[in-house]
């Protein structure tokens, strides 16, 4: 049977994707804030979140009770280009009202990755899990830092985890399976014709297990936002 998620909402373009999504969470936040006055989300890395990241900071969010967290992060500096905490710092932390104490970076100033990734995954220890993972897709169906082929696709005893990525030849410090499929909500943001061909695999496929990202089913619900170019 082929990996179905509980939604599949289709936009028509990029720009009516991102508006969805940026709306979905805003009434999504203000229902968690008023339920029990927080919203716990970890934010995803790469590009296609960026201008999401800038979307919200024109929307009404319930800011003072917003916690960002991240799903996964690349071993370097906080102020690297290839950092996604200063790509959410650049197009989101700087541009709305949030305390820095609602900021949780996943550390990376450790000589071992290992040490920062068990010093997130005791942060993440103390949290009653997110609100809402916010993840994207690799053309190989890796999501967060779940690359195909690695150990940390087996980790279940960490909330979060270091892992050599030998493909990238690079350390990634990631949120495990377990403690994104506690999350109440996941949301998977998909964007363009990059991204068609994995997502017809996964959709469409009889099998797709080597495809890490079907590995992602959370308590809550499990909602893929695409726009059309990203879907056949
Ligand atoms: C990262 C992300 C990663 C990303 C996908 C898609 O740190 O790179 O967490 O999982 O979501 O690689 O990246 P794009 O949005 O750039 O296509």
């Amino acid at each position: 049977m082929s990996y179905q998620p509980d939604q599949l909402i289709v936009a028509t373009d990029a720009t009516q994707l991102i508006e969805d999504v940026a709306n979905n969470i805003v009434s999504y936040a203000q229902s968690c804030v008023d339920k029990h006055q927080q919203f716990n989300i970890a934010l995803a890395g790469g590009s296609t979140p960026a201008s999401l990241y800038q979307a919200l900071t024109n929307k009404p969010m319930p800011w003072h009770a917003c916690h960002f967290y991240f799903g996964d992060e690349r071993m370097v500096a906080h102020d690297h280009l290839d950092s996604n905490y200063a790509m959410a710092r650049r197009t989101l932390f700087d541009h709305a009202p949030i305390a820095a104490d609602n900021i949780h970076p996943i550390p990376t100033d450790c000589d071992d990755p290992r040490q920062c990734a068990a010093q997130y995954a005791q942060q993440l220890d103390i949290t009653q899990g997110m609100d809402l993972v916010l993840l994207g897709i690799g053309t190989d169906g890796h999501t967060a830092s779940l690359f195909p082929d690695t150990d940390i696709l087996d980790k279940t005893d960490s909330n979060a985890a270091a892992c050599y990525v030998e493909k990238l030849g690079a350390w990634r410090i990631s949120m495990t399976y377990p403690f994104i499929n506690k999350s109440k909500q996941v949301i998977i943001l998909i964007q363009g014709k990059g991204k068609r061909e994995i997502v017809d695999a996964i959709l469409n496929q009889e099998h797709t297990s080597q495809y890490p990202v079907t590995k992602v089913r959370p308590a809550g619900e499990l909602i893929w936002h695409l726009d059309e170019a990203a879907i056949k």
